[in-house]
């Protein structure tokens, strides 16, 4: 019943870290976004053809989906689609939370309609899912998919969903060469073989995995990424020194290998992009091709360091 096919570029864009620009901001980055600078982001991403933009009412509180907006402000809304997402935690005690809560996203940027509407964990997947069904069939989403769901949990929504002829068609789960539980639980597998497509978030680790920071470099003094990744960072050296060695064969950098690992994957990275520059990272991993003892040789490096970089809201698949 869904009307057309789900059909993605090679890579998302992530705007988490937007949340952080202005004074409503969480700091969960650290980061000094400036509208003007999202606006070059969006300026060279599009032309680019990334033109999926990732984002959540919880990133900044709706700040992120705010800055999006303005800074995609002026574009036909047939040009690029946008994915954000119902946070369970944050529901309101109203009869329809979910419907709820897509309003005001939808509100905040500006349209009427979203093309990739999430889930965004699975806190009560039989409570949550069918609410999705009306907004599917009154086209203000158009798309449907889930977060942080291991198999059980979306096979139960895919069920929920398919009782009125619809599907899941997207999955978005942690996946970068740090951490792969839902490739050793079967959740890639499961997606290739039911055209499902599958959304790998934090490929680069919140920047740690870009060979960019290090005990002389940390991460911004004070941020939450910082109290993850500082203390790791010495133990990611190794794996990011052979991206930037396998990147360097190439003209490309570390980060673009861990975005070309992910694509080699069969996934579909989205890749949080705070700076313009970072487009043209993204254009050389779209099309760079590893080898199988490439790949082989950084996912046993990503093992070896030996690291837990499971984000506070994730569970084991
Ligand atoms: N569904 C979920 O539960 C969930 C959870 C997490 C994330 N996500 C989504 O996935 C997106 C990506 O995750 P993320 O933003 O947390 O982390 P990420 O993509 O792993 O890392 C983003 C950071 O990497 C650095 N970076 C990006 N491109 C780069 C490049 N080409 N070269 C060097 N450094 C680069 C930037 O750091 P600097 O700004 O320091 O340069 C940026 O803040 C999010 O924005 C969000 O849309 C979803």
């Amino acid at each position: 019943m869904t009307s057309k096919a789900l059909t993605v570029p090679a890579v998302a864009l992530g705007t988490w870290a937007w949340g952080d620009s202005g004074e409503a901001g969480d700091g969960y980055f650290g980061s000094r976004l400036s509208e003007p600078g999202l606006r070059e982001v969006v300026e060279k991403a599009q032309p680019n053809g990334f033109t999926l933009w990732d984002t959540a009412v919880a990133y900044g509180m709706g700040r992120s989906e705010t800055v999006l907006a303005q800074a995609l402000s002026g574009r036909d809304r047939s040009e690029y689609q946008l994915s954000t997402k119902f946070t369970p935690q944050l529901a309101g005690d109203g009869p329809d939370p979910v419907a709820d809560m897509l309003r005001q996203s939808l509100d905040r940027m500006g349209t009427d309609y979203v093309d990739l509407y999430w889930i965004h964990n699975p806190a009560d997947v039989a409570r949550w899912t069918p609410s999705l069904i009306p907004l599917l069939e009154s086209g203000r989403i158009k798309h449907v998919g889930v977060s942080n769901h291991n198999l059980e949990e979306i096979a139960l929504a895919d069920r929920i969903l398919g009782e009125a002829g619809f599907r899941v068609e997207a999955v978005q789960n942690h996946y970068s060469l740090l951490y792969r539980g839902s490739e050793r639980a079967g959740i890639l597998d499961h997606c290739r073989k039911n055209d499902v497509r599958f959304f790998a978030y934090m490929v680069l680790e919140q920047g740690a995995l870009t060979g960019r920071y290090g005990p002389a470099h940390p991460l911004p003094e004070g941020s939450s990424r910082a109290a993850v990744y500082n203390g790791i960072l010495p133990r990611l050296r190794a794996l990011t020194d052979r991206m930037a060695a396998i990147g360097a064969d190439r003209g490309a950098s570390a980060a673009d290998v861990a975005t070309a690992w992910a694509i080699a994957k069969g996934a579909t990275p989205i890749v949080g992009v705070t700076k313009a520059g970072y487009l043209d990272g993204l254009v050389r991993a779209r099309g760079m091709e590893l080898t199988e003892e490439e790949i082989a040789e950084l996912e046993a490096l990503g093992d070896a360091a030996d690291v837990d970089t499971r984000g506070w809201w994730e569970r084991e698949m």
